[in-house]
This record gives structure tokens, sequence and C-alpha cells, in this order.
């Protein structure tokens, strides 16, 4: 059986220049960290935190959580290095900032095979800028190394001068763009971060505004916010169970020669079987995940 994809329900960023966040996150329950030397670090502190990261990531330690390395965007004068050190580290995934255009995603390949980066080391790009969301399916579908996306909504808004409102309307075309280029090609998409990381309430409202769109998971900026994004953006136990009845239903009909079922008062038709055996596998991998991570 081909095995299930790797669970994204929380994103945790840290400034890779604090050496106490680097090691307390493996022990939090994230289902990827990233180790970032881009907005978190401040100029003075660029050199410094590039080599504790590339030793951090060598070091590993983070059993299956995703370790991504945010780079400083390869315009910058840190971001060539910061990309060099980076695959001689080998995280799973390196995250570059404010990609624009496909060119950009290229240009990160082509150093990476340059610079020897592990065969299973992917790349992940930030959309955060206009640019950015109108290019997004041209970067999605720009090189086979590319994996996901994260979104960058405190940038996007700031270029947008749009206001960061409860329901997000004033984002909500970007979102939606970002979430079509990447399911067109296959990619995962993680939702922007939620700023207030005390208020428990926003953050919830915000997760499953976000789980409902569409989205893999959440970037979140602190631990408190990894157990509520967990729980929204995993099946709940009344979502697996309606998926089993339904792929149940759904074969016993076939088995009766029937192309569709009912259940609770709704048509189940393969395709809904596609979604509903996702989700079980989905579940499965999750249970997977917490178990390694609780270990
Ligand atoms: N990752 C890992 N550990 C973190 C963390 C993070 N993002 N944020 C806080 N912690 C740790 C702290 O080190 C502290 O650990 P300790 O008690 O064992 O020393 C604990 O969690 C509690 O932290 P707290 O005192 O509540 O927060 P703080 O004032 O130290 O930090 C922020 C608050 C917002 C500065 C911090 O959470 C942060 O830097 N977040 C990431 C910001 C970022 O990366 N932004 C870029 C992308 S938007
Ligand atoms: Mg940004």
């Amino acid at each position: 059986m081909e095995q299930a994809a790797h669970p994204y329900r929380s994103v945790l960023y840290m400034p890779g220049s604090r050496q106490r966040a680097l090691e307390k996150a493996r022990t939090l329950a994230a289902d990827a960290l990233i180790l970032d030397l881009e907005d978190a670090v401040a100029p003075s502190e660029k050199v410094h935190a590039r080599e504790l990261v590339a030793a951090t990531v060598k070091e590993g330690g983070y059993g299956r959580r995703k370790l991504m390395l945010r780079t400083n965007h390869l315009d910058t004068e840190w971001g060539p290095d910061d990309l060099v050190a980076a695959c001689a580290a080998g995280p799973d995934i390196i995250l570059i900032p404010k990609a624009e255009s496909a060119a950009d995603i290229q240009r990160t390949a082509d150093l990476m095979r340059e610079h020897g980066a592990p065969e299973q080391t992917r790349i992940w790009a930030m959309l955060e800028t206009p640019r950015g969301m109108l290019g997004a399916a041209e970067i999605a579908a720009a090189h086979p190394r590319l994996e996901g996306f994260v979104l960058g909504t405190n940038d996007l808004a700031k270029d947008l001068g749009a206001a960061h409102t409860p329901d997000r309307l004033p984002l909500i075309t970007s979102l939606g763009l970002s979430l079509l280029a990447a399911r067109a090609e296959g990619l995962v998409c993680i939702d922007g971060v939620y700023n207030a990381f005390r208020d428990e309430e926003g953050l919830r409202a915000a997760c499953i505004q976000g789980r409902e769109m569409g989205f893999d998971g959440k970037s979140l900026i602190h631990p408190g916010q990894l157990a509520i994004a967990n729980e929204v953006f995993a099946p709940s136990a009344d979502d697996i169970a309606l998926a089993e009845e339904q792929v149940a239903a759904f074969e016993a009909a076939q088995a009766r020669g029937e192309g569709l079922a009912v259940v609770d008062g709704r048509i189940v038709e393969s395709l809904h079987v596609v979604a509903a055996r996702r989700l079980i596998d989905r579940a499965a991998a999750i249970a997977a995940l917490e178990l390694d991570i609780a270990a």
C-alpha cells in the first residue's frame, strides 16, 4: 500500500537564533518545524543563526517531525550562503521566502543540485506578495522538487494595504488562488499565522476557517497554539465513523450491482468514497505520527 502523506496540521516557526526554542522543539507536538533564518532573525544575528540552524539540523533528534529550513531570499546578502549551508545540512525541506515566479523555484533547484543537497530534500515556497499570488499557478508547476506552499499572510496584508479582520475577507481571494494552484499540482498548502498568540478562541476560529477552505494545516508562532491546530486539522471521531460507514455502504451497494449508496439521507457515490478513504488514511497517518512524537 502507498504510504499515507505526512500530516502538516501544525507547522511551527522558530527564530533560528534562539537555541532554547530549537531545543524545546524536540519535545513539542508539532507535525513540522520551520527553523527560520529570515524575518524572525535580526540582521546582526543572521550569521550566528545560520550556523546554529545548520548544526541543529545535522544533530537531529526531531523524530518524524518534518524539519524545514527557511532561508533568506537569494537576492539578499545572506540568501546564497543560507542556501549553501542548507544544502550541506540536508533538512527535509528548504523553504524559500517571497516566491514570485517559476524562475525563483528553478534557480533554487539548480543551486541545490550544484551544492549537493540530498536527493530527498524538497523545496517549499512562501506565497506572500501580490506577484506571488498572481503567479501561484506557474510557481506550483515549476519543478518536481516543489512539494508545498506556506502562505505569508502578514506580508501579504502589508503589501495589499489590507486590514486583519476576523473573517479574513480582505485576504480571501489570495487564500483561494493559492489553494487552487496547490491542488492543481498536488501540493501541500499551509495557511498563514494567527498573530494574537494568547487568543485561543480567535485561533480556533481561524483554524476552522482554514480547514473548511481546504488547507492542510496552519503555520504557528508559539507552542501554545499547537494543540488547537492539531485538533482542528485532524478528522474528528465523528468524521472517521461517517467515512467508514460511507465506505461500507458503498461497498455493499456495489456488491448488489448498484453504483451508489445512501447514508444519513445523503448520496454516496464513488467520488465520496475516494474522499472518505483519504480521510481514513489521513487519520491513520496522524495516529502513527502522534505515537512517534509521544515516544
Ligand atoms: N518555538 C519553540 N519554542 C518557543 C517558541 C517557538 N516559536 N516560542 C516560544 N517558545 C518557548 C520559549 O522558549 C519558552 O520556553 P521555556 O519556558 O522552556 O524557556 C516557552 O516556549 C514559553 O514562551 P513564552 O515566554 O510564552 O514566549 P516568549 O515571550 O519567549 O516568545 C515570541 C514569544 C512571539 C517572541 C516567540 O513565540 C517567537 O519568537 N515566535 C516565533 C516568531 C517567528 O518565528 N516569526 C516568524 C514567522 S511569522
Ligand atoms: Mg514573510
